[in-house]
């Protein structure tokens, strides 16, 4: 294997130091680029451009491979509860039971928010998008616990705060879209257990949640917990770069995800789903659209930045959505439309030579909704499962002795100099 690449510009020749990760990945060093030749590069969509070393998740998109810290998403999904996976992701190692029980301490000693922000969701209106009100929200709390401004990153006071209020942002702001007073936290519950029951009790009857969806819930936001360097997490590391505090990074992460072409594409699945249903399954005129590329649509929950194979959080999703749905009792037409629409796309040419194959977003949105999560809130669930991804890289980050703010080049391709021109004279 090559220890460097040679590059010729201009009749010079430069050597550039290559770097190799514990998988064996490759990447060429242009760190000094700009120093030595005065080049820089072009990659729109940063498309081969690797923005850190990350020690988090390691990621094979032709082989569907996903791992956190080495353990495999399947092992991962099948055994852990979703706090240990939080402490994996952001601290590096499973948890001792001592660090666990500790952990999780933390997150119940934190699951109530200051009483005059929960006043400010009545400031929205009920029909908000719960994206909108999450991001919002979670850009509050760096006003009401304001030593986040001056934090150390390995402070993990605002890291523990997060993961645990998160939970309870999410479920007031349904509560206040459906008209329903707010279900405090019961911190007798498991994390899962809690959310469920901030989500869907009520004060006039009892409520306990179903150990089988309680179980579901946990098994989503696994799946979800972190995947390199994506759209919403480089949005937190770009923001964070800055110094910005952790809240300030996560609420902007919320937003990139926020985007149909990322974690909003939950939420798009169902509507297109809909869409065919209310069409008489009419598969044949929807792939027509979608391969026309002047119309604009795209098969949603397919494709991939990365995997060039399954993705291996939708194979889950889908075994998942098998099992669930006969328990719940809960018969979805839109279930049998995506298996439908999933055989006929692997089938086609035009999937096939795109390497174009479901992904985590294509079946989450049919386990959401058989569990009672209404479909503009499927990419709130996504984010309350992609927190501690977005916060370990946030403190891996920080945690780098060669952090720098992230701050791309350009190439300008606009008018050269030319003088002003009077009002009079245009
Ligand atoms: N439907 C139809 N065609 C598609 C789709 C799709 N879902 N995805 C990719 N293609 C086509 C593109 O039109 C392009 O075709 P071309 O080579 O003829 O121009 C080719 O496949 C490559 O697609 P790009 O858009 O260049 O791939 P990119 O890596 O930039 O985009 C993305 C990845 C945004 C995820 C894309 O596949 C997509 O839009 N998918 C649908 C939205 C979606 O499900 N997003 C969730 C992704 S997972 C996540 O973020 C959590």
């Amino acid at each position: 294997m090559a220890d460097s690449a040679k590059l010729t510009l201009e009749g010079t020749e430069y050597e550039l130091p290559i770097v190799v990760g514990s998988e064996d990945e490759k990447a060429i060093d242009i760190s000094k680029l700009r120093d030595q030749t005065g080049y820089v590069t072009i990659d729109g969509g940063y498309k081969n451009t690797g923005s850190c070393l990350s020690s988090i998740t390691y990621l094979d998109g032709e082989k569907g491979i996903l791992r956190h810290r080495g353990y495999s998403i399947e092992n991962l999904a099948e055994k852990a509860e979703f706090l240990e996976v939080a402490y994996l992701v952001i601290y590096g190692t499973l948890p001792t039971s001592n660090e666990y029980e500790e952990f999780k301490k933390g997150i119940r000693d934190h699951s109530i928010i200051h009483e005059d922000m929960r006043h400010l969701f009545d400031g929205f209106p009920s029909s908000g998008h719960p994206m909108s009100i999450l991001s919002s929200m979670v850009c509050a709390l760096s006003a009401y616990y304001p030593d986040c401004l001056d934090a150390d990153p390995a402070d993990d006071i605002h890291i523990t705060r997060l993961l645990s209020k998160i939970r309870t942002i999410v479920a007031f702001g349904y509560k206040k879209s459906i008209g329903h007073p707010a279900m405090y936290p019961r911190n007798d519950l498991s994390y899962c257990a809690n959310f469920m029951h901030m989500m869907f009790a009520n004060p006039a009857e009892p409520y306990e949640a179903d150990p089988i969806i309680v179980k579901a819930i946990n098994t989503l936001l696994i799946l979800h917990a972190d995947h390199e360097q994506n759209c919403s997490t480089a949005t937190v590391r770009l923001v964070g770069s800055s110094n910005a505090n952790l809240y300030a990074a996560v609420s902007a992460g919320i937003l990139a995800l926020w985007g149909p072409l990322h974690g909003g594409a939950n939420q798009a699945v169902i509507e297109m789903l809909q869409e065919i249903q209310d069409s008489g399954g009419d598969y044949k005129g929807f792939m027509d659209k979608v391969k026309d590329k002047s119309s604009g649509v795209r098969l949603m929950g397919f494709g991939h930045r990365v995997y060039k194979s399954y993705d291996p959080r939708a194979k889950v999703l889908k075994d998942m959505a098998a099992k669930l749905l006969p328990h719940l009792k809960v018969d979805d037409p839109l279930l049998d439309i995506a298996k439908n629409l999933e055989a006929i796309a692997l089938e086609d040419s035009y999937f096939v030579e795109r390497n174009l194959y479901p992904n985590v977003d294509f079946y989450s949105g049919i386990v959401y909704r058989a569990l009672g999560i209404p479909v503009n809130m499927f990419t709130v669930m996504f984010a309350l499962g992609r927190l501690p991804g977005w916060i370990g890289q946030w403190r891996e980050m920080m945690r780098d002795p060669g952090k720098k703010i992230g701050r791309p080049r350009q190439i300008f391709t606009g008018e050269n100099a030319r003088p002003f021109v009077e009002l009079d004279k245009r």
